[in-house]
């Protein structure tokens, strides 16, 4: 992806990011829980900084070279000492749906979870919907395991949802 930028969230990008995901609600709303049950547009954006702040997550963009975010990559719910480990989420900006971006931006963003120079994570998790199979494949691309299946993990538009499991370890990645 020639110009394309891998980098966290910072402040800055409040604008272009809620113009970005607004303007993907309809490719996103299937497959996360709603934003109603997480903030609204402005409170997903303060509690993603709120907890990349405090540690707790890493909130990365992929930036298109004229600017635009053209994905969202995230490892939430990081657990230091004995574990290492945290839970990746990711999603595409509809004006770049369909062109490799995603794939580009989990792999560069499995690269920063494991590098010396990173988070220097042991191992990233991820759960998605077995109808996904966008996700799963861009899951597959990058290198994840399936390790299990959740009975109703996540409530997504009102029905608990079943997800695939699936885990990647810093060993299992060649960056
Ligand atoms: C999942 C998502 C990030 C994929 O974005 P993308 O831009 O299509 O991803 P990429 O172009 O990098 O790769 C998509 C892959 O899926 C494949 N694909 C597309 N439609 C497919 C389908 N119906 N079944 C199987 N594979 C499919 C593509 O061919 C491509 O694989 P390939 O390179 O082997 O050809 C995007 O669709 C999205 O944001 N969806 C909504 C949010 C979401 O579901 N996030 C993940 C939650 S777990």
């Amino acid at each position: 992806m020639t110009g394309f930028q891998l980098r966290a969230t910072v402040e800055s990008d409040r604008p272009e990011w809620l113009r970005a995901l607004r303007a993907s609600r309809e490719l996103h709303a299937p497959w996360f829980p709603s934003l109603d049950e997480r903030g609204g547009y402005e409170g997903l954006f303060d509690s993603g900084m709120e907890r990349q702040a405090s540690g707790a997550a890493w909130r990365g963009l992929a930036v298109a070279p004229d600017g635009r975010i053209a994905a969202w990559v995230n490892l939430n719910d990081l657990v230091r000492g004995v574990s290492e480990t945290a839970n990746a989420g990711w999603s595409v900006s509809a004006e770049f749906a369909g062109r490799g971006v995603a794939t580009w931006a989990v792999n560069a963003m499995l690269t920063h979870a494991f590098a010396d120079d990173g988070l220097r994570l042991h191992r990233v998790a991820c759960g998605i919907m077995p109808a996904n199979h966008r996700s799963l494949r861009v899951a597959e691309k990058c290198g994840f395991r399936r390790e299990g299946f959740a009975k109703e993990l996540i409530r997504i538009a009102g029905n608990w949802e079943d997800h695939v499991l699936l885990a990647k370890l810093a060993s299992e990645h060649r960056g």
